[in-house]
């Protein structure tokens, strides 16, 4: 089949993990669901931050740490400002798991009550819903959850129903599906828990990486993404917040940093955001994501999600050729983004991990931390490609030649 004409974004080359071979192979990295590869521009600014501006923030008055200041809180700014979000409210945590901690221990235990209910989704990553399964149990709320159609979708209709009892404290949502790549309507879910007085979390972490996202218009109370999937490096996530509500929230952490002053028996607080980052910050991480995001600023992100989509589409089609091949997810690229779970007649996820990774091509064979989710599907696990913006059309290819000679052995 000829792919030329599926999209013309290739930067390959500035990826450097990418000119790796193995076995003598090309890599076929179909697995940035999980965590993406690094533009050359990221490790240089990692490389940059330690070689040459390396020190503590916020305490040093030598040029060396204003140095270090300026290169971590410009990246925040930078950051605010690709999501369309106040900087101040901007607040960096370890991964997007932690984000949405700091919102269920900070936010739920000192708001929720018996007779409140959270509302999940039944496709949440156990990031989204592990914490909310804890915060309910500690506040006596109910966690309920929102159904996955058969077209992997939710039921706006379903929610309505849900606020309606009056008893929905808050919304928590993941912006995108990371096994069935459902885009999901966050700004209407948003406008419609307002509506009903509900606020609303949206997980953005398969998100951020791939569509553009404008805070302002979602309108959503807290925004959680992660870096490592969005080109940056790992150990660094981001929170954006309201900030009345950041600032009625009591701190999660404590310790330096996030304090104002200190007595012997109590302290004050830090202003926003650095009331909720205590201790030294992940300096070089955040460094790092601010270049991710300006390698993702240039390419420009209505460009990145065009590819993907057009990437999306012309592996739905040469999947679904496949005979016994099944994918989950809604039908058509327009409404998922890049991210296709399927399973192989008589094939087990992991067999096909292993045989596809005999030809380099590496996908996720596992339930992507949604077992509620497999449950819902029927499944124990399923095989996941998902792409990058450094994925090209012959990486689909050699993921459907691999998983015809996976078949080949199996029938075998
Ligand atoms: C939708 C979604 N939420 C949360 C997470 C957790 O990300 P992290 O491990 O970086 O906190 C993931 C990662 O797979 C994800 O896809």
């Amino acid at each position: 089949m000829a792919t030329a004409a599926v999209s013309a974004l290739d930067v390959r080359a500035d990826f450097p993990i990418l000119a790796r071979e193995i076995r003598g192979r090309r890599l076929v990295y179909l697995d940035s669901a999980s965590t993406s590869q690094k533009p050359a521009s990221v490790l240089a600014a990692l490389d940059d931050y330690y070689r040459n501006h390396n020190a503590n923030i916020h305490r040093g008055v030598y040029t060396l740490a204003q140095e270090a200041d300026a290169l971590f809180e410009g990246a925040r700014e930078r950051i605010a400002a690709f999501v369309r979000w106040p900087v101040a409210s901007t607040i960096f945590t370890r991964n997007v798991t932690e984000a949405i901690n700091l919102v269920a221990y900070s936010w739920a235990r000192a708001t929720l009550r018996p007779g409140d209910a959270v509302l999940i989704t039944e496709m949440e990553h156990h990031s989204n819903l592990v914490p909310w399964q804890q915060a309910t149990q500690a506040t006596g709320a109910q966690l309920r959850y929102l159904a996955v159609g058969d077209d992997g979708t939710l039921s706006l209709d379903e929610l309505d129903a849900q606020l309606a009892r009056g008893d929905v404290r808050l919304v928590a949502v993941a912006h995108v599906s990371n096994v069935l790549g459902t885009i999901n309507p966050v700004e209407e879910i948003v406008r419609r828990a307002h509506d009903a007085g509900a606020l609303v979390l949206v997980d953005g972490a398969q998100a951020v990486p791939q569509l553009p996202v404008d805070l302002g218009a979602i309108g959503a109370d807290f925004y959680a993404w992660t870096g490592h999937k969005a080109l940056g490096p790992t150990g660094v996530g981001v929170l954006h917040a309201r900030a009345e509500l950041l600032e009625q929230m009591p701190p999660f952490l404590a310790g330096g940093d996030m304090i104002l002053t200190v007595e012997a028996q109590r302290s004050t607080w830090n202003e926003l955001p650095w009331k909720f980052e205590a201790g030294t910050s992940m300096i070089a991480q955040a460094i790092g994501l601010g270049a991710a995001i300006d390698y993702l600023g240039a390419l420009g992100m209505a460009n990145v999600r065009a590819h993907e989509q057009a990437l999306t589409a012309h592996a739905l089609e040469r999947l679904r050729a496949i005979d016994g091949l099944t994918v989950f997810g809604p039908p058509g690229a327009q409404e998922r983004g890049g991210v296709i779970s399927f399973a192989l007649d008589g094939i087990h996820p992991h067999d096909i991990g292993e045989l596809l990774d005999r030809r380099n091509v590496c996908v996720r064979a596992s339930h992507h931390c949604a077992q509620p989710l497999m449950r819902r599907l029927g499944v124990q696990a399923t095989a996941r490609a998902s792409f990058g913006p450094y994925s090209v059309p012959a990486d689909i290819d050699a993921l459907v030649d691999a998983i015809g000679e996976a078949q080949e052995i199996f029938a075998g």
